[in-house]
């Protein structure tokens, strides 16, 4: 009789350990160790339905390798296709990810609705009949699209072998168990197996697999890191559940860039591109409001316009908050502390809260200057006129940084029609006739006497 083995694996870095403890040894996290049976018998499900490849590879020169013909399918989502580098790469494996509610299943659902190919949507989490209703509420234009609710992958093959879709969608990874596997669907083990068999699947086949990932509550991907490294792309949807916009971010991208990103609404009938998104995020105002800013940030290839929020006040409790939203709260202490130690702006007793609008959340340091002018103006009680637009990096000892990719800013500006654009002196700005006035400041002194004289 065999003897059952089990381990302790680690559910946020997969590593496996002989004993309990209350330390992962990889990855530092505590309390993360879960008992698992390990099987003797590997995951063979993709194997067995398409009989074991014997051939070895053997060592190429990189002149002799051929280079395959892969097809890129179009998703007729202009923001998908942008994000993933222009659409959905044949054998590729795409892991989808973000919090519940936000719109994975939405997004994906139509995706496959819009494609003129035979398509399958396999689901562990909803009915047919809930799927059926959530294609009412999406207008699409074709109709050949499978959904199949199941969740053991050994029946899902056989689906895939008798349906032969193009493209496969799986609502999620770690709703999905193997027999072969003893452990509970969600295990590092269920979600490393099933990934291995929809791995080999799609190189096999080239057919393009997209899985979603459910998150942690720290917005890490459920499962082990492991999953990260063995898929092509990393997908992330995001977006406040209060505010309709959602952003669609590449984490990893093995076919193109990471620094697109798709902006959507959500909307009654599903979700829509933004196409003109500098024209939604920034609503037009007759009353100007002290503490606003709107900066000029780069996300990717396109230029967007956010407004920056900010509230100083007196601390009223021993401990001064510092409160963002959108923006990283260690920058944000950063640029106060530079605000205190360069320009003599007593900050350190004042409560700081900083709120980026429309519900983005912004990594590109660009931002600074904005965030810096909205934190003054607020300080003084002093309106910025929403004509300005700022777009510049701050460095520690209170300098301003120059950007990336300024002329294209500028035009973005001149197309909006914002009259001045606030930058660093040393940026590299093109001389054309633009209708936007340039503003070169190179330390946070200048910007104050430019602000408040
Ligand atoms: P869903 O795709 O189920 O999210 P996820 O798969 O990420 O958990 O989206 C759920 C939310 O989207 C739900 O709160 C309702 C909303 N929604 C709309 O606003 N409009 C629509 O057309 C659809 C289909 C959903
Ligand atoms: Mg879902």
């Amino acid at each position: 009789m065999n003897k059952i083995k089990k381990s302790f694996f680690c559910q946020n870095c997969g590593a496996q350990h002989v004993k309990w403890q209350g330390q992962c040894n990889t990855c530092k996290e505590w309390n993360s160790l879960l008992e698992e049976i390990i099987s003797n018998e590997s995951s063979q499900n993709w194997a067995a339905l398409n009989q074991r490849d014997n051939s070895r590879s053997s060592a190429l020169q990189i002149n002799q390798i051929r280079k395959s013909n892969e097809t890129i399918i179009n998703s007729s989502d202009q923001e998908l296709n942008r994000v993933l580098g222009g659409g959905i790469v044949s054998g590729s494996l795409i892991l989808l990810s973000g919090e519940p509610g936000v719109g994975k299943s939405t997004l994906l659902l139509q995706v496959l609705m819009n494609l003129n190919l035979k398509t399958l949507y396999v689901t562990g989490e909803e009915s047919q009949n809930q799927i059926k209703l959530r294609a009412e509420r999406i207008k699409s234009s074709y109709n050949s699209c499978y959904i199949l609710n199941e969740t053991l992958i050994e029946n899902i093959f056989d689906q895939i072998k008798k349906i032969e879709p193009s493209i496969i969608i799986v609502d999620s990874i770690q709703t999905l168990k193997s027999i072969n596997i003893e452990n509970s669907p969600g295990s590092v083990s269920q979600i490393k197996g099933c990934a291995e068999d929809f791995i080999k699947f799609s190189k096999k086949t080239s057919t393009p697999v997209i899985l979603v990932g459910h998150i942690t509550k720290d917005g890490q991907i459920a499962g082990p890191k492991i999953l990260e490294h063995m898929v092509d792309v990393v997908l992330h949807f995001e977006g406040d559940k209060n505010n309709i916009y959602r952003i669609l971010r590449a984490k990893k991208n093995r076919y193109g860039s990471t620094s697109e990103i798709g902006i959507y609404m959500m909307e009654s009938t599903g979700l829509s591109a933004v196409s003109n998104p500098n024209e939604l995020l920034i609503p037009f105002k007759e009353e100007f409001l002290s503490g606003h800013a709107v900066a000029c940030i780069l996300e990717g290839s396109r230029p967007l316009m956010i407004e920056v929020q900010a509230l100083v006040s007196s601390a009223v409790y021993g401990t001064p908050q510092r409160t963002s939203n959108g923006f990283n709260s260690k920058r944000l202490n950063m640029l106060l502390a530079v605000l205190e130690k360069r320009a003599g702006f007593a900050l350190g007793t004042k409560d700081v809260f900083i709120n980026i609008t429309g519900g983005i959340s912004v990594e590109d340091p660009s931002i600074d200057l904005a965030v810096i002018a909205a934190i003054l103006s607020s300080y003084h009680d002093i309106c910025i006129s929403q004509d300005k637009c700022f777009s510049a990096e701050i460095g520690l000892s209170g300098e301003i940084r120059p950007i990336s990719k300024t002329d294209q800013r500028i035009k973005e500006c001149s197309k909006l029609g914002y009259k001045n654009f606030v930058t660093s002196n040393s940026s590299k700005i093109q001389k054309t006739n633009r209708k936007t006035e340039i503003i070169t400041v190179s330390k946070i002194e200048d910007l104050i006497t430019y602000l408040f004289g």
